[in-house]
């Protein structure tokens, strides 16, 4: 059940994307969520991995008993077959401001069953256009190109794009880039913020920070550091700025959030141009 209340304006729809796993997509998700809130916002986090790492965090599901839990719980994926529902009776209380869309296994049905379908690519924006009980949705999403990351995409206005800062994870963010250039003139997003994550500011990231400004100039946001607050946070289910709010962890997520998301920008939706600063590619 939602625990938010209804609001007028378009939500702001953040996507979290990458192809790389453990580049910090979930992390992000959940520690902007956290600042968001913070700020008095009401917040949606949306599961799009079919593994759901998200929801099991945030549900506090562990794995034994997740398999069991998760085929119980209702989540995303089939309710992009019918988009005219909503998204009414999926979401869950996260934590106070933040509600949860869980993501489930169906998603990677909902992709085959759509793969022909000239709507496909656009069924989570025509799902979400009517949501406006929110000022933001966070949208997470799984490791790897394909249907969920373009449907992500699609949905969302600003695109947030943490990597670490080692070659796998730069190569990987040079191809999410480059979808989000195919997609341009579908709507996609069209703010895109690059997040250098897990910084610890050594001499290989400091000359990676060099070649990802040169490469990507205003895209790029100011680093997020390698913590074990953020770490000791999620294995609480909370954002770093619950636990350690006068932290290095946080103080980094709230600079990411003013970036993502300015506090006198009003949200907008998806296929308008950037919020705030205009962002141009390097
Ligand atoms: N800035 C950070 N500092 C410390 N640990 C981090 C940081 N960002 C992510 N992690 C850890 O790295 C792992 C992968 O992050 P995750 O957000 O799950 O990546 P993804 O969702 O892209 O696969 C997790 O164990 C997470 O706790
Ligand atoms: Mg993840």
């Amino acid at each position: 059940m939602s625990i938010v209340s209804a609001a007028t304006t378009r939500p702001l729809i953040i996507a979290v994307a990458g192809r790389k796993g453990g580049g910090g997509k979930t992390t992000t998700a959940i520690n902007l969520a956290g600042v968001l809130a913070a700020r008095g916002m009401r917040v949606l986090l949306i599961d799009l991995d079919p593994q759901a790492s998200l929801t099991r965090l945030l549900l506090g599901v562990d794995d034994t008993e997740g398999a069991e839990e998760e085929s119980a719980r209702e989540g995303i994926g089939a309710r992009l077959m019918t988009p005219r529902k909503g998204l009414a009776g999926l979401m869950h209380a996260a934590w106070p401001g933040v509600d949860l869309c869980p993501g489930d296994r169906s998603i990677e049905t909902t992709a085959w069953a759509l793969v022909d379908d000239p709507t496909g690519p656009l069924r989570l924006r025509k799902l979400l256009a009517g949501v406006t009980a929110y000022d933001a949705i966070l949208i997470d999403t799984p490791p790897s190109l394909g249907f969920a990351l373009n449907v992500a995409l699609l949905a969302a206005s600003v695109a947030v794009l943490p990597t670490m800062l080692v070659q796998q994870d730069l190569d990987a963010l040079d191809d999410t880039i480059d979808v989000l250039e195919r997609l341009a003139e579908l709507g996609a997003a069209g703010h895109i913020v690059i997040v250098p994550n897990a910084v610890r500011g050594d001499g290989n990231d400091r000359q990676a920070l060099t070649s990802l400004a040169a490469a990507y100039a205003d895209l790029l946001a100011s680093p997020i550091p390698l913590s074990v607050a953020i770490k000791y946070a999620l294995n609480a289910h909370q954002p770093v700025i619950a636990r350690e709010p006068l932290g290095k962890a946080a103080d980094a997520y709230r600079a990411l959030a003013v970036r993502v998301c300015p506090p006198s920008t009003a949200p907008m939706a998806a296929g308008e141009t950037g919020v705030g600063e205009a962002v141009t590619r390097g």
